[in-house]
């Protein structure tokens, strides 16, 4: 996570029913002082910062990032409004059991800027996305979409609050199923159950 962390507080509020069936372990971050790790802490879960600067390169980080997320053991690893790309270390330890959201219906307008690309060639709706994580930017086999229209006088911020709003409804319902029910891919084809 690397910032606000809307997406976690609505996994951590999901998670306190315990017929949600999931619990989040471990809380990571990629700095420090973030309202998404006050969120945790207000949670009582146990919370971690991993800088990229404290670290040689790169990689380093990243081999460090897979080792201390293996110290939790989880089934899930949810890359809720985490702003950088996981490397190769990571992937061959996670790839299969990583998700990420995208503010965006993919494969449209994928990278940082989802909502503000959408708006700016004009599509009429736009969404958001669960997938995933693999090597590439936002190209992961696909969990979940959501639509969310596009309406006339928004700006990049109106868009993306709305896209927000069923973001966090497609990640608490589909992150639910997937440790409730199992999931598995073929040929990009991903199957909750
Ligand atoms: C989300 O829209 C996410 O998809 C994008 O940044 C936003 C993070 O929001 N990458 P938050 O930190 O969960 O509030």
């Amino acid at each position: 996570m690397s910032g606000t962390g809307t997406n976690l507080q609505a996994l951590l509020d999901a998670c306190g029913d315990p017929a949600y069936g999931a619990a989040i372990i471990a809380v990571g971050a990629d700095r420090p002082e973030i309202e998404g790790l006050a969120r945790a802490e207000r949670a009582a879960v146990p919370t971690f910062v991993l800088r990229v600067p404290d670290f040689p390169d790169r990689e380093a980080w990243d081999r460090a990032l897979a080792e201390r997320v293996g110290e939790y053991q989880p089934d899930l690893v949810v890359l809720a409004g985490f702003m950088k790309l996981v490397g190769p270390a990571f992937l061959s330890r996670f790839g299969e059991r990583t998700v990420n959201t995208h503010p965006a219906l993919s494969p449209s307008f994928p990278g940082m800027h989802g909502p503000r690309d959408a708006l700016a060639y004009g599509v009429k709706v736009t969404g958001c996305t669960l997938f995933i994580v693999d090597k590439g930017v936002d190209t992961g086999p696909i969990v979940a979409q959501r639509a969310v229209p596009v309406l006339d006088g928004d700006d990049e911020a109106a868009l993306h609050e709305r896209i927000k709003v069923a973001e966090r409804d497609m990640l608490v319902d589909t992150v639910g199923r997937m440790i409730r029910a199992g999931w598995s891919v073929t040929d990009r084809k991903v199957t909750l159950g």
